[in-house]
Parts: structure tokens; sequence; C-alpha cells
């Protein structure tokens, strides 16, 4: 592939630094409108991040790490900075290992502008692994494929390029790709507001289904791949992401259709043994009880709203990070890829 065909299809940068304060494209008013915010302080950036203004783990690790970094610049205490940016959302461990890295710098004496720089090699690094696994992911795919993506894992929820919807970028500037579905994601519809909004900008052709619809578009023969990101990898290869990956894993297995999980190493948690140990976000019941600020089910009606569920390694095709494919992933080959 070229470096043109690469880049193209690639033209949204949601998480910018404007030298002394972090702008952020508002994903909780996309597609109707396209209104940026500006985040000053530590504190600004945790709220950004609660309220999924900015979501996406790779993206709320970035975020997280420029809130550092203003933090130094304002001479705030770290240590309450690091705690209260890390409490923000409990299941994307992007959003601790990103923290973690500052934290180090900080215990060898970092400055201001060494922490802004780190900041920014997080941000530079999550773009590079994105580039890397959209192609070790496209080389997976045969050619004239049908593929089915969940949530938003594009530019809006990394540094740019996404990571399942960067290999859904790389597939499809290679011409392998030929169809690609996109599931609503209720109910925050992160797949309806926001991959839709990234695949039309971005001049991919996409269809909308309901979530209800995967797994008879499965046994339609349309996909031969669904391919979604993740929140957080154990170490045994179970995959956290949002919630609905799970069922459509096992309508994928039912069906014949190749699971492909797409991660940077900053996903992967090797001090977590399985996916029982993960911590699943549980939100607002409201998210669910309305739609578009208005509500939708009967007054007194009550709602469960986790929004991750875990996906056994053994309904997994492949892990793709940027180090490398894990195929049929288990704890023997992540230790080999991810072992101290
Ligand atoms: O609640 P969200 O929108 O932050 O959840 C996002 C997801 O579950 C994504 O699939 C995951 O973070 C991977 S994004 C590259």
């Amino acid at each position: 592939m070229t470096e043109t065909s690469m880049h193209s299809h690639d033209s949204i940068r949601a998480v910018q630094w404007r030298g002394d304060h972090l702008r952020l494209l508002d994903q909780r008013r996309l597609p109707q409108e396209e209104c940026w915010f500006d985040c000053h302080d530590a504190a600004e950036v945790t709220q950004a991040i609660r309220d999924l203004a900015v979501r996406g783990a790779p993206a709320i690790g970035i975020a997280a790490a420029w809130g550092v970094a203003m933090a130094a610049r304002q001479n705030a205490p770290m240590d309450a900075a690091l705690a209260m940016l890390r409490a923000a959302r409990p299941t994307a461990v992007n959003l601790m290992w990103a923290l973690d890295r500052m934290k180090k710098r900080i215990a060898a004496g970092a400055d201001a502008g060494a922490l802004a720089a780190e900041a920014q090699a997080i941000q530079d690094q999550d773009l590079a692994a994105n580039r890397k696994m959209g192609e070790l992911g496209a080389a997976l795919i045969a050619a004239h494929a049908g593929v089915l993506t969940h949530c938003n894992t594009g530019s809006l929820a990394t540094a740019g390029y996404g990571t399942a919807l960067g290999v859904i970028r790389a597939g499809v500037a290679a011409g392998r790709i030929e169809r690609v579905y996109a599931g609503e994601t209720r109910p925050w519809q992160q797949g309806a507001r926001l991959t839709m909004w990234e695949l039309v900008r971005d001049g991919i052709p996409a269809q909308l289904i309901a979530d209800s619809a995967a797994a008879h578009l499965m046994k339609s023969g349309a996909v031969q791949w669904v391919i979604v990101g993740a929140d957080r990898i154990a170490a045994n290869g179970d995959v956290a992401n949002k919630i609905g990956t799970y069922q459509l894993a096992i309508a994928a297995k039912y069906h014949g259709v190749r699971f492909m999980v797409v991660a940077p190493s900053s996903t992967i948690d090797m001090a977590t043994g399985t996916g029982e140990d993960i911590e699943i976000e549980l939100r607002d019941p409201a998210e669910l009880l309305h739609a578009a600020g208005q509500r939708t089910v009967v007054e007194g009606a009550h709602a469960w709203n986790p929004v991750f569920d875990v996906t056994p390694a053994e309904l997994i095709t492949a892990i793709v990070t940027e180090r490398g494919v894990i195929e049929r992933p288990g704890s023997i080959a992540m230790q080999a890829m991810f072992g101290w």
C-alpha cells in the first residue's frame, strides 16, 4: 500500500493541544453540530472525560496526559491531579497507562515543558500505532470482504486514524473491503452518531444497522469479519469493549464470521489476569430512558446500564496491535508478546 492510499480517508483530529490549553471536538453534539471547546486545567479535562465529550480508550488517555501537563504549568498539586483524572472512568486502561507514564516522568523530576513533551509523545505514538495496526489488520482481510464494526473506534476515539476503524480505512484504501456496516451502539449511539459521521466525512461508503440486526446480517453472508476496538485486554486475551461486543462475538462464532480486535499496546493490561477482573463502568440509567434529551420510557421505569462487556479470548480470531498480530489469543501468546 502506498503512503498516499494509507493516508486517504483520514481528515479528523479531535484532540488538539493549543500551546496552553486543550481543544476538544465535543462528541456529545455530533453529528448535529461540529462544536469545539477548550479545557484549561485538569479538572475540566476530568469533566470532559466523565461526560463523554472526549471518549474512546486512547483519546481519554491522551486528554488525561494533557491534563497533567496543564496541572504542571499551573503548579497544581500533581498527586491530586493524577488521582482526579484516574477516577474519571474505570474501564479503559489507556487512561491509567497514560497517567502512569506521566507519573514516572514527574518522579524523575520532569518540569512542565518535559511533561508537555511527554503528552505530545503519547499522542504522536498513538497515531503511529494506529497506522501500523491499519496495515497489519488490513493484511488479514481477503479481497471483496464485508465488515461489521461496533461503537466508534476512529479518529474521534484516538489521536487519529483509529484502531478498528483504522483497519477499515486501510482495508478500503487497499481495495480489500467492499462493504462496511456499523452498528448504532445503543444507548449512546457512538456507531450511529460518530462512526457514520467519520465515514461519511472521509468518503467511505457504509451502512448503518440497528444493533439487533447484526446476527441477521451475518446469516446473510454479507460480512466476513467483525472488527472492533478494546478498552482493556487482560493477560489471557479476554477483551473488554463497548457493551454489545460480546453478543457480536457469539453471533460471529455461530455464523463462521471472523472476529478481529484492534488495539494499541497501551490497551493491554498484563496485570489483570482475566476479563472477570475488569471493572465494568455502570452509567446513569437516564442514558437508556431518554433519547436526544427526551424521555422515551414510561415514568417510573428503571434501567440497568453497563457500558462495556467482556468477550472471552476463545471467541476472538485475532488481536491486532502495533507490535504484531496474535492469532487465537491466549495467555501464552499474550505473555510472549507483552510479558515483562
Ligand atoms: O464509552 P466509550 O465511547 O468511551 O467506549 C469506547 C469503546 O468502547 C471503543 O470501542 C474503545 O474505546 C476502543 S476506541 C479506539
